[in-house]
């Protein structure tokens, strides 16, 4: 139960950490994107959006089939590949005119979280040594960023659950 308090108390001041370098994340991209507007987010076509998420997402299972289960909440073993995953996201959405994120391919990430990190705990994602390597440490902070998030949601998720 001591074990259980300190790891909500973890997750709270986690993800607290995480939403302030999120609003300042946002408040950046607010100054750099205001001045050619992109075309508005009636273009993005849901359909293929999904579909390019699928693409990106297989992409991702593909890989992860070559690592361990033992080792899908280990970082270590798949931060390349979750950086091209969330990239691959990124870029995809772009090209077809849609908003990146979005509440679409929010959801679909959450799907594949859900997929392959369900059965990990926060600390045991989050508190990996981090190699020393300046280009790794920068791939850490977004998947961070993302990985903090879903955490959040699922914490929230399972506090929910208890009070209910
Ligand atoms: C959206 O994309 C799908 C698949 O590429 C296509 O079949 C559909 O016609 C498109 N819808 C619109 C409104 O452009
Ligand atoms: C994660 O994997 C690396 C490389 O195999 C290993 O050195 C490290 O101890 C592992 N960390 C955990 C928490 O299992
Ligand atoms: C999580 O654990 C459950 C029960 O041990 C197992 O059935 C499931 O396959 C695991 N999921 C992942 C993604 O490892």
């Amino acid at each position: 139960m001591k074990h259980c308090a300190a790891r909500l108390t973890n997750a709270v001041f986690f993800s607290l950490l995480i939403w302030t370098f999120l609003c300042l994340a946002a408040t950046e991209n607010i100054n750099v994107e205001s001045i050619p507007r992109r075309p508005s987010v009636a273009l993005c076509n849901e359909t293929q959006l999904l579909w390019e998420m699928e693409v990106c997402g297989e992409e991702f299972k593909r890989k992860m089939d070559h690592v361990d289960p033992q080792n899908w909440c280990n970082l270590t073993h798949f931060i390349s590949e979750y950086h091209l995953f969330s990239l691959c996201t990124e870029t995809n959405a772009e090209r077809i005119n849609c908003y990146w994120p979005n509440p679409l391919v929010e959801s679909y990430i959450i799907r594949i979280h859900k997929h392959f990190f369900s059965n990990c705990t926060l600390e045991r994602v989050i508190l990996v040594d981090p190699p020393d390597d300046t280009l790794t440490i920068l791939i850490l902070i977004p998947v961070f960023l993302t990985l903090a998030m879903i955490a959040l949601v699922v914490w929230c998720s399972k506090r929910s659950d208890i009070l209910a």
